[in-house]
């Protein structure tokens, strides 16, 4: 039998159809590019109160008390100094509590958390310290209450949870003790009282360092882990790829402030603390009390990713603090090309952390925390949003030095190159042909733009240049025209972009949106993927877009027509954009289509190769909303959320779809 002749169409009588009817062909007989496990990937910066105050869930703000201000986040009754000759020497600052003078005066500590020290009723929390008594002799100890109280008019105590800890000897020690709340309450806050002191010695005092307060319920139940829900917000994601930690902070408002990974392995107590430069980047939103504790370092990066079962994708500083905020005159902001080793040999050394035998330097330390097989790491992307001057070559000189060392020292991995802040523009289009001259591996492309050019970039990758590099698209996401925030249209014009990320899996080998978190009493920056307040989190309609190109990615490529033409909004298209993928493991192919027009349209699936007796079910997959300005919140997080329906597939009908006005299906056809 002629190929022809069994190249069945669903669609039996195309001139039954509405005239508007667009008949999508889908080519099922010759698949094309394999589609990457990395497709969909996530991004995490701590901006918006992201990792601090978010995903780490140490409840306690300043807790090594190294902010500038020492006691910013904590307020003191009697006695309370600070001094700085602790056990921990990058954070050697401490609190000394004495007695206050007189029996009924209180020497104390109160912790605010951040916005707020937040509990659920039932719920165990896992407090502990660093304590001596520096002036005991034998047998001396002092008491230390720990409350967790709130300020609840309707409650005759202040405090609703308590628990003592007796501090004994001169020697720094670690003390621990859970705390069960019995009630709710979100905007709680931890004090610390010196009891009772020394029967012998009343004047004994007590000093106190990295104070600290996790859920013991956190993501797997590590200790000082990560925040359950936010941690399994990113698994439901089913991500390829984990781009960390930055973003803008990688750079650093200056080389000092950059990020540096080294600083954020080994015991939390000694990583030292590090600006967080969005604490005042945006001037219509400051955070005096935005740092970055370092809690969730590379470790914790690498082990989530292997939770997640994703490709990490670190991103390191290549010697430029933010070329928004230094310009090219200010020298101290660039390491000197002739002192540049010392960054890239910290990147060869996060290789040899991730993947490094045990009997090596960085190898053993990752053992010694605990994870002795390596991570396997991949891919490493030097610079963030990094660009040369049109009279000096800033980035991609220093690029190539790493790209030179590295290419010797770990030849395996794969260099990813930045392409400036914009996906265009004169910065994009100096760097591109130096980029594919070094033969950077992926370049990382950014784009925060308005809906109009998410659908007229849909068709972006289609004509690119196929010799390379191959893309990454590091950070996108659509910021409506006028309207930043989180909206349902945004997420549209997304699904309806990434129509053009699937087509082209065999260029683009990743893309994440970003950011990924906003807590809502700290953003800076919106939208994002996931919201968030202390104890609950919803997941926004861009979000739900994510997880259905992550779910349904298919395993390749299926060339999707209609009348010869890709469907990506094209004259006479109707505002459709559509993309097709098989799964050679579920055994289907997977079609998503986008109406971003404000019509309903109707469209039928023309499985190109397919025997109609061999298909079974459709499932059908939506995302519609008549509201374009609305969006998920913490109040509604299942306002607009993905409805599935399911039907048997019969032989004999030729099946019409309406695609409603603004809506974004997946069609799952076994
Ligand atoms: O995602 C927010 C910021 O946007 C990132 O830090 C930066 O890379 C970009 O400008």
């Amino acid at each position: 039998m002629k190929l022809t002749t069994i190249i069945v169409s669903l669609v039996i009588a195309t001139a039954a159809f509405a005239d508007n009817n667009h008949q999508l062909d889908i080519n099922t007989v010759k698949p094309g590019a394999a589609i990457p496990s990395t497709l969909y990937g996530i991004f995490l910066e701590d901006i918006n109160f992201a990792a601090d105050g978010g995903l780490y869930a140490e409840m306690v703000k300043n807790r090594s008390f190294e902010y500038p201000q020492h006691l910013m986040g904590w307020k003191t009754y009697g006695d309370v100094t600070i001094r700085d000759d602790g056990p921990f020497d990058r954070n050697p600052h401490y609190v000394r509590l004495s007695p206050a003078g007189h029996p009924r005066r209180m020497t104390a500590l109160e912790n605010e958390g951040y916005f707020g020290v937040s509990v659920e009723e039932g719920k165990a929390y896992s407090l502990s310290f660093w304590a001596r008594c520096p002036n005991a002799e034998d047998g001396d100890t002092s008491v230390v209450r720990i409350e967790l109280f709130d300020y609840d008019p309707n409650s005759d105590r202040q405090d609703f949870a308590s628990k003592t800890i007796a501090v004994s000897g001169s020697a720094w020690k670690k003390y621990h003790v859970k705390i069960t709340s019995p009630k709710t309450s979100p905007k709680a806050a931890l004090r610390l009282i010196l009891m009772a002191v020394s029967q012998k010695k009343p004047k004994v005092i007590t000093d106190l360092e990295h104070i600290s307060m996790f859920p013991v319920d956190t993501w797997k139940g590590r200790e000082g882990g990560m925040r359950r829900d936010l941690a399994q917000a990113l698994y439901d994601l089913h991500p390829g790829v984990f781009r960390f930690p930055g973003g803008c902070i990688v750079e650093g408002t200056d080389l000092a402030t950059r990020y540096q990974w080294k600083n954020t392995i080994g015991p939390v107590e000694n990583r030292p603390l590090n600006e967080n430069r969005w604490q005042f980047e945006r001037s219509h939103r400051y955070y005096a009390d935005y740092w970055q504790s370092l809690g969730l370092g590379f470790f914790e990066y690498f082990q989530l990713c292997e939770d997640f079962g994703c490709e990490p994708l670190p991103v390191l500083s290549c010697g430029l603090a933010c070329q928004f905020q230094n310009t090219r005159h200010m020298k101290e902001a660039h390491v000197p090309l002739d002192s540049l080793q010392s960054y890239i040999q910290d990147a060869i050394d996060l290789v040899e952390f991730a993947n490094g035998d045990t009997s090596s330097t960085w190898g053993r330390k990752r053992a010694e925390m605990g994870h002795p097989k390596p991570f396997n790491l991949k891919y490493i992307a030097i610079g963030n949003e990094q660009w040369d001057e049109q009279q000096e070559p800033l980035y991609s000189e220093r690029f190539r030095l790493f790209v030179n060392a590295m290419r010797k020292a770990c030849p395996n991995i794969k260099i990813i190159g930045s392409m400036g802040p914009n996906a265009d523009g004169w910065k994009y289009d100096l760097l591109k042909p130096r980029m594919r001259e070094m033969k950077a591996n992926l370049v990382d492309e950014h784009f925060y733009k308005p809906e109009q050019w998410f659908l007229s970039q849909a068709a972006r990758y289609d004509n690119y240049d196929r010799r390379g590099p191959k893309i990454f698209a590091g950070e996108y996401a659509c910021h409506g025209k006028g309207k930043k925030f989180n909206r349902y249209e945004s997420a549209i014009c997304e699904a309806a972009f990434m129509t053009g990320i699937e087509r082209n899996a065999d260029v683009v080998r990743m893309a994440t949106y970003a950011p990924l978190f906003a807590h809502v009493e700290g953003w800076q920056w919106r939208p994002d993927l996931i919201w968030f307040d202390n104890l609950h989190s919803v997941r926004t309609t861009s979000y739900y877009v994510q997880q259905l190109f992550s779910l349904y990615k298919g395993t390749r490529v299926l060339q999707l027509r209609e009348g010869g033409r890709i469907v990506a909004g094209l004259d006479g298209q109707d505002s459709l954009y559509a993309s097709a993928v098989i799964d050679d493991n579920q055994k289907a192919v997977i079609v998503k289509v986008v109406n971003a027009g404000t019509k309903p349209q109707q469209i039928t699936l023309n499985l190109q190769g397919k025997k109609k007796q061999n298909m079974t079910t459709i499932e059908r997959i939506t995302l519609l909303s008549n509201e374009m300005d609305a969006d998920n919140s913490l109040q509604q997080p299942g306002k607009i959320i993905p409805h599935h329906e399911t039907e048997e597939f019969t032989p004999s009908a030729a099946k019409e779809y309406t695609m409603e006005a603004k809506s974004f299906s997946v069609f799952i056809i076994k």
